[in-house]
């Protein structure tokens, strides 16, 4: 089984856009046994599109929450309003928000409000460059740690990260297959040094960064890799049908 995630940004700028949007991609022909389909758009547009749609195959993600639960945070969604809107996950961390200032105890705090809101927290995490003394393996392995400090084993199968190097996000060039592969097998070692075997193996792990309908192939060929979180291709219906094309090729 392969997940696609489609982070869809600030995109795009009307409810009607979006709604043509999402209609092209309902119509990407999906084997649900194979391949998983996550859209993540604005906030603004979750609830009226998850309530119209009638399907199974897609699933609805924000692309964030807030730390708190309710009360005086002017301008933030809870975990409670965002499961409100029938969405199933949460981007929790994305580079784009810790730019903003999201610190790694605010990603700690927003992955504990969406499990206890039935929501499948999708946690991004990456370096921003990669230095020569390898200080970036420390990097991730802290992002990830403090992510899930405390959660219980049992609560891992809701729980996917999403490995984003910052450096490749909006970049003209994905890493290759082999690079990806090196980053996987880091953040399931982390997850098994810290959580155990079984926390390993029921957490998910995606790709991030300039995946597109060109390369989408040879990420799916990463081995222990479940799947990828999409940016500027998931705006274009033609190129994420290829890469749901490919991921069901290469799924099994
Ligand atoms: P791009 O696919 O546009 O590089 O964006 C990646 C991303 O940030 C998805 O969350």
């Amino acid at each position: 089984m392969k997940t696609i995630i489609g982070n869809w940004k600030m995109n795009p700028g009307t409810f009607i856009e979006a709604k043509r949007l999402f209609e092209a991609t309902k119509k990407i022909p999906t084997n649900s046994k194979k391949v998983e389909l996550i859209i993540a758009p604005p906030h603004m547009f979750l609830r009226e599109l998850s309530k119209g749609y009638r399907g199974t195959r897609i699933e609805f993600a924000a692309q964030d929450i807030s730390r708190d639960q309710e009360g005086s945070h002017t301008g933030e969604t809870s975990a409670t309003q965002v499961h409100d809107t029938g969405s199933t996950h949460v981007i929790i961390g994305h580079a784009e928000r810790r730019a903003l200032g999201e610190n790694e105890e605010d990603i700690h705090a927003k992955v504990l409000m969406a499990l206890e809101a039935k929501l499948n927290p999708i946690i991004a995490i990456g370096e921003s460059e990669r230095d020569a003394h390898g200080d970036y393996i420390k990097t991730v392995r802290r992002q990830i740690t403090t992510a899930l400090d405390g959660i219980p084993a049992a609560r891992f199968k809701n729980i996917t990260i999403a490995y984003e190097p910052i450096w490749a996000i909006g970049a003209e060039h994905a890493p290759d297959a082999h690079a990806v592969h090196q980053m996987v097998l880091l953040v399931r070692k982390t997850l098994r040094d810290f959580y155990g075997e079984k926390a390993m193996k029921a957490t998910r792990i995606v790709y991030g960064g300039s995946v597109n309908e060109e390369n989408a192939r040879d990420i799916f060929s990463v081995p222990e890799l479940d799947g990828v979180l999409i940016g500027r291709a998931s705006l274009d219906p033609i190129k994420f049908a290829t890469i749901a094309r490919a991921a069901a090729e290469t799924s099994v």
